[in-house]
């Protein structure tokens, strides 16, 4: 059953059960209708109560029907909100825990709402660039007024119960631990011979100078807004609650509604909201896989990495313990955590009492001893295959049996440092971004033997920490790294050919990249890229690569740590200055590599940056190093600063279309760029059957 029906005297109690939210799908939609209906028939029926089971009132629309044809499917949400506000007995919401978009708009159709405190209210559609589609934005403003129902359908933000106490929304809150069925049902039984009922749709909206509190809504929303259609479109749907009449207004929401469905950005949203939802499942993994207990965690190595990886457990509550192997670095490990905190409280983001809580939570210790019995040990030491080795043999001697054994490695063969222990199914990658304390992405690595249990406790601890857990194949770069390397080798080649860094990071930025390429190797340090290319300039000789970064670094200028990078720096400012002398040792290369340099257009910039990941994105997916092509828009949207609103670099790919985008990477192949644009078989093949990446 997706909506129980039972009876408490004279009241018919309706409760929605759709676990986990009573997500109103089809199936739910349907029972509730029946159930309504069938209380009208029955005149022993006086009055009726909707409300939740479990852990929610309701969520909303059911996210299974996203993309359904069940969606439009009579009863839809809709109907369901006619009968209820058309029925002839009272039906009052009893409501709990979360009421949500069409969850809300169900209990705003209701004659009445009755609420226990703590209850998460919100019209979220927004955030999947749509708005409220079952009346929200008409029925909301006539109970909250205007201007608040303005804020909930723009922002999508959730506003708790207690807070909306004064408004018409609630007809009563009760105190927090009232038996909120109990107190529903005898409401109920209060208002049971009340006529003519009371519909929100009777009332009016009542703003005086709405003209002029609607012109500013709409320029501020517009200034925030960015590349969204979706919160304009908000403030017009709630505007036309007071410039239209009832019906009217219900009508241009519909169509506003459909308008938004149809958008780019909203399938975007709606792309990377599933997306995230789909990363968590492992196909070879059921989902009632074990998972082993954290309590206790342990990070070796206090430098950029550890210190904020430590961070991580402390505000999840979780003891660790940092592990140096000098006391002067241990030290400046624990003062760099200490001062980060101390920066949160500073900006009021966190209390005084709750910082000292978390760092006390983090210890510091020479000693492999005192880290013996932590559940995980997450490795971040130096980049270099010697040093993990060391660090990983001794963490297979001490480490107590069933120990979760990590490493935060970016680039190295999680296998090798598996089989420094002897227990190789413990051992996995827990690839953090920097700042590790604030970056969401989490690329959780899975060797060859890693266990299935250490992948569910891994990919559960992600939850537990605020991270994307994203599963990756073993690989130089696992999925987000080794695409990058792609889109760098483009940027760098843009350069000889006759761009300039400032062009390029401007036409990335553009396109909706947080950061340009250029101003982000600046800000991560150049000398990281260095390192690496050195590495694979002798294990993969063959691969030809732009030489400016490298003239750039052996030029010192490292980034913003240097003060001087691909552009000039101020001290203490983090603003970018295009640089002469770079720009002049840029024009020179390209003079001494008997290049004519040329105006590149900024679609061509575009194009290669985006189209590389693109297309090693593809070979990545056909390799089986990421599970689903949706996984690699997460890495790229939550790790990367890839736009939202296209989605993701495989999801835009689509929407390009395959053959174009194929196109193109024939166009840009062969010459000085090598084997940098041979298309991904993957590419070629699902280009030719008319498919996208995800079959
Ligand atoms: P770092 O140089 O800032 O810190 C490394 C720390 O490890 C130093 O404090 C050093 O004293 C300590 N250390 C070295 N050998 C040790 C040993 N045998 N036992 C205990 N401690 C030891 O390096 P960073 O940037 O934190 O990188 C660490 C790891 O994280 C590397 O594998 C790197 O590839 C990876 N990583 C780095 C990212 C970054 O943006 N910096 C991003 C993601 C991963």
């Amino acid at each position: 059953m997706s909506a129980d029906y039972t009876v408490q005297g004279s009241v018919a109690v309706i409760t929605l059960n759709n676990p986990p939210v009573n997500g109103l799908g089809l199936e739910t939609r349907t029972a509730a209708v029946n159930a309504v209906q069938q209380a009208e028939r029955d005149a022993a029926i006086k009055a009726i109560v909707i409300t939740g089971a479990g852990k929610a009132f309701s969520g909303g629309a059911d996210i299974r029907e996203f993309n359904s044809p069940k969606a439009l499917t009579e009863p839809t949400l809709h109907t369901l909100i006619r009968v209820v506000e058309d029925c002839s007995k009272p039906v009052v919401a009893a409501i709990h825990s979360v009421a949500m978009g069409g969850g809300l708009e169900l209990a705003l159709g209701c004659h009445f709402r009755v609420a226990l405190p703590g209850a998460q209210i919100a019209l979220p559609e927004v955030k999947l660039g749509l708005l409220p589609g079952a009346g929200g934005t008409q029925r909301m403003p006539r109970l909250v007024g205007l201007e608040m129902a303005l804020n909930m359908v723009v922002s999508g933000a959730p506003v708790l119960s207690e807070k909306l106490a004064g408004t018409k929304l609630f007809d009563q809150v009760f105190p927090a631990g009232t038996d909120l069925l109990a107190a529903a049902v005898e409401f109920a039984g209060k208002v049971a011979d009340l006529r003519p009922l009371p519909k929100v749709r009777d009332r009016e909206v009542d703003y005086p100078n709405h003209e002029g509190f609607i012109a500013a809504s709409r320029e501020s929303v517009k200034a925030l807004a960015g590349p969204f259609p979706a919160p304009l479109e908000c403030v017009e749907t709630v505007a036309a609650s007071i410039t239209m009449p009832f019906e009217d207004g219900l009508k241009f929401e519909r169509e506003r509604f459909l308008h938004l469905m149809a958008t780019p950005e909203s399938k975007a949203q709606r792309h990377a909201f599933m997306a995230e939802r789909a990363a968590s499942k492992v196909p070879d993994m059921p989902s009632d896989t074990p998972v082993r207990s954290i309590a206790g965690a342990a990070v070796v190595g206090a430098g950029t990495m550890g210190g904020g990886i430590a961070m991580n457990f402390a505000n999840a509550g979780i003891p660790v313990t940092l592990l140096e192997t000098r006391q002067e670095a241990l030290d400046k490990g624990l003062a760099t955590i200490r001062k980060n905190y101390e920066n949160t409280v500073r900006k009021g983001k966190l209390t005084q009492e709750k910082a000292e809580q978390r760092i006390a939570l983090v210890k510091g210790t020479l000693d492999y001893a005192d880290i013996a019995q932590a559940d995980i040990v997450i490795e971040a030491v130096f980049e270099d295959m010697g040093v993990k080795e060391a660090v990983f043999k001794q963490l297979d001697a001490v480490m107590k049996p069933g120990a979760i054994l990590a490493s935060n490695t970016s680039t190295l063969d999680l296998d090798r440092i598996a089989a420094f222990t002897n227990r190789p199914q413990d051992v996995i990658g827990l690839h953090f971004f920097s700042p590790a304390n604030v970056m969401k992405l989490l690329e959780i690595v899975r060797g060859k033997q890693t266990g299935k249990d250490v992948l569910a406790t891994a990919l559960a601890l992600s939850k537990k920490i605020k991270k994307l857990g994203v599963v990756s194949g073993v690989c130089d770069g696992f999925i987000g790294n080794r695409m990058l390397e792609q889109y760098l080798r483009q940027a760098y080649f843009l350069l000889d050919e006759g761009a300039l860094p400032e062009q390029v990071d401007a036409a990335i930025e553009k396109f909706g990249f947080a950061m340009g390429p250029f101003r982000m190797s600046d800000l991560a340090g150049n000398d990281v890229g260095w390192y690496i290319r050195k590495r694979r300039a002798v294990e993969s000789p063959h691969i030809a690569y732009s030489k400016s970064a490298d003239l750039l670094c052996e030029g010192g200028r490292f980034g913003q740590k240097t003060g001087a990078g691909w552009y000039d720096y101020k001290a203490g400012d983090r603003k970018a200055y295009p640089s002469a002398l770079v720009n002049d040792m840029i024009v020179r290369h390209s003079h001494d590599l008997g290049l004519k340099r040329r105006a590149i257009p900024d679609s061509e910039i575009v194009e290669r940056l985006v189209y590389a990941l693109v297309n090693e994105g593809a070979k990545i997916l056909e390799e089986g190093i990421a599970m689903r092509a949706s996984d690699i828009d997460m890495v790229y949207l939550s790790g990367y600063g890839f736009p939202l609103h296209r989605g993701g670099p495989m999801f835009y790919a689509e929407s390009v279309g395959l053959p174009k985008l194929l196109e193109a990477v024939r166009k840009y192949a062969g010459g000085r760029h090598g084997e940098a644009w041979k298309p991904a078989a993957l590419l070629e093949r699902r280009a030719a059957e008319g498919k996208g990446f995800n079959g």
